[in-house]
């Protein structure tokens, strides 16, 4: 059976698509793709139906893969699906938390940089959207880490 994890920022269109794009892409360069299933929906259904950003898009390019994602929005059943709900900020972790119910959906959202190796305490992974290529691939390095210690600890 498959480890499902949905990555989860407020547009899903620039955080939480490079997250999932790059996990897969590292866990396929380690053979651990065919044991994880892994989405990305946003909080808000601003941009649902919608490509990621082109930042995103190029940000992926730039480092050998591709992101086909279509914008959603979290929902209840998410919760229930998914084994893991990494979010980027803490703005995130609130709203999904709202919409947790259970105990068992609660204990399964966290902040993705909770694996960054290189932190003590988690830190947000900051919204690039007002901001330029270059908050992008700043937040792919920050992603990096967070996707190396994930794989890390599942493997
Ligand atoms: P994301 O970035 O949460 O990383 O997808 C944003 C995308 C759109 C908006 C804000 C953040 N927005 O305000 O439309």
């Amino acid at each position: 059976m498959k480890y499902k994890v949905l990555m989860v920022c407020l547009g899903n269109i620039c955080r939480s698509p490079l997250a999932a794009g790059l996990l897969n892409f590292a866990a396929e360069a380690k053979d651990l793709a065919e044991h994880l299933e892994i989405d990305s929906a946003g909080t808000s259904s601003n941009h649902v139906g919608e490509k990621p950003d082109p930042r995103s898009l190029q940000t992926a390019i730039n480092h050998g893969f591709q992101l086909t994602h279509e914008g959603r929005q979290i929902d209840l059943d998410d919760l229930d699906y998914f084994d893991e709900i990494l979010v980027m900020d803490e703005d995130n972790l609130r709203d999904v938390l709202k919409i947790a119910k259970t105990p068992d959906q609660k204990a399964k959202v966290r902040l993705i940089s909770e694996y960054d190796p290189r932190k003590e305490k988690p830190v947000n992974v900051p919204d690039p959207y007002y901001g330029d290529l270059e908050q992008f691939e700043e937040v792919y390095e920050q992603l990096w880490y967070c996707c190396m210690g994930f794989l890390k600890n599942a493997s």
